[in-house]
């Protein structure tokens, strides 16, 4: 309604109040690089640093109890493996599909939550929250990691 009201008074030559709002070219880059760039810099601190710092989060999948995830290298590919309560193991790839950063279990909510920009999956790998579309790959476990 107000796209038609704001449409309308442009080609009649008015510019209401509130068309500030709307215009755009409302950027303020100057005011608005602070935030920007500190931005970029957390999503490059955990692209790079977490792949770093954390080359697994856990050393196998012994380790898992249920109802919990972590991620672990199988087979050299970080997979971001999930223990159902029943046991069960489930593999993904700990890799987020939007760009690439490293997905972090999430145990209050029983996700695989991403730190760059808030993508979240199912435990099965399937995406509950954007910005991603696609899900985490699925990845076998190996024979000798299950329980
Ligand atoms: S890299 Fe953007 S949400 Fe994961």
């Amino acid at each position: 309604m107000l796209a038609g009201k704001l449409i309308a008074a442009r080609i009649a030559g008015e510019a209401p109040s509130w068309s500030d709002l709307f215009d755009p070219v409302r950027l303020h880059p100057g005011v608005e690089a602070g935030g920007l760039l500190h931005n970029t810099a957390q999503v490059t601190r955990h692209f790079v640093g977490d792949r770093l710092r954390r080359p697994a989060h856990a050393d196998s999948v012994d380790e898992l109890p249920p109802g919990s995830g972590a991620v672990v290298r199988l087979g050299g590919e970080r997979c971001a493996v999930y223990r159902a309560p029943d046991g069960r193991l489930q593999a993904v790839s700990a890799t987020c599909t939007h760009m690439g950063c490293l997905v972090a279990f999430n145990d209050a909510e029983q996700t695989w939550d991403c730190p760059c920009h808030g993508s979240r999956f199912a435990p099965d790998g399937s995406v509950l929250h954007g910005p991603a579309t696609r899900p985490l790959e699925p990845h076998d476990v190996p024979d000798d990691d299950r329980r």
